[in-house]
């Protein structure tokens, strides 16, 4: 059957002969309630990933510490055995605790270990795309990534990685980064009412690298705004679908990965990719960035 797609048009992933729909899925709020064990409900997230898939995402986000391995063997059980153009990028370098915590996990160790919980629970020989999160979630943090970035290199050497991406940088991160493995994305905090990345979003589209904002719809807190309730009333479209068209509209290389564990939100999210938005109220959108609580 051939998938009716308009997903807010498609990015080629520089080098790799991949080319992703722009709306995204993450898979992140697929686990228990704060990323922590399985959800109540596991059929109703195979329903989800599989709604995804049959609407032609083929962009999918997760990682391994979600759950953790949770999120991962929900996405094998649901797409498994996945779809050629299937791309499944998934992240390394943090680790969970006993006590929920998220916890930076950077040693060589960790990222080896990272990367065949990964194969092991996504039921793969190879992972497509991994990136290499260094920062906290609010931002990025300080400092040299050569050290895990080079372990990550040899990995890639050795086969089990296709292609890598950084996660939580800043640009001279990206910039040494560069110098040890070719980067194929950057995955940060960005949305509506997080604009910091502006200037690093320009650039990276001027090297044609994707820029996956994370959080697009505010994460852990939706974004709530009286201007983008205008917006959204104006358009004839929810506030969400309105963010994610805002983001669409932004960069021609950002890929959306927005998360929902309701099929219902899917839905509605995946319908933001046809949403177009007019020159003036992209021009009043650009300016509410105070007005927003995420
Ligand atoms: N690199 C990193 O450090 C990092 C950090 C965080 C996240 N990520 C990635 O980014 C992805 C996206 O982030 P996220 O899922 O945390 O945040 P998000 O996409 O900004 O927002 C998800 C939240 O919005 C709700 N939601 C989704 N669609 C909605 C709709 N149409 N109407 C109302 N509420 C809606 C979801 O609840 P429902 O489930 O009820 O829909 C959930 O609470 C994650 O899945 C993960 O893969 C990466």
């Amino acid at each position: 059957m051939t998938k009716e797609i308009n997903l807010g048009g498609a990015f080629s992933l520089p080098g790799t002969g991949r080319t992703l729909n722009r709306m995204g899925y993450g898979a992140m709020q697929l686990a228990g309630p704060h990323v922590w064990g399985p959800p109540r409900d596991v059929d109703g997230a195979v329903a989800v990933l599989r709604e995804a898939a049959a609407a032609g995402v083929n962009h999918l986000d997760t990682s391994d510490f979600y759950g953790p391995h949770v999120t991962n063997q929900i996405i094998r059980k649901a797409l498994h055995p996945y779809p050629d153009d299937l791309v499944i990028v998934t992240k390394v370098g943090a680790r969970r605790g006993e006590d929920k915590s998220w916890m930076p996990a950077l040693s060589r160790q960790d990222l080896i270990d990272g990367v065949h919980d990964n194969l092991r629970n996504l039921g793969l020989d190879r992972l497509e795309v991994v990136n290499l999160r260094i920062g906290g979630v609010m931002g990025p943090s300080e400092g040299s990534l050569a050290e895990p970035l080079t372990v990550l290199a040899e990995l890639q050497r050795q086969g089990l990685i296709r292609h890598l991406g950084v996660s939580n940088v800043r640009p001279a991160q990206l910039a040494e980064a560069q110098t040890i493995a070719k980067i194929v994305c950057v995955q940060n905090l960005y949305n509506l009412a997080h604009r910091n990345d502006d200037g690093f979003l320009d650039s990276l589209a001027a090297q044609g690298i994707a820029y996956v904002p994370f959080f697009p719809l505010g994460g852990f807190s939706p974004l709530q705004s009286t201007a983008l309730d205008a917006a959204a009333a104006t358009l004839e479209a929810t506030p969400m679908q309105v963010a994610l068209a805002w983001l669409l509209h932004r960069s021609p290389n950002i890929l959306l990965i927005p998360g929902t564990s309701s099929v219902a939100h899917l839905r509605e999210n995946l319908q933001a990719a046809t949403l177009q938005i007019p020159a003036e109220v992209m021009t009043e959108l650009n300016a509410i960035g105070g007005d927003v609580v995420a």
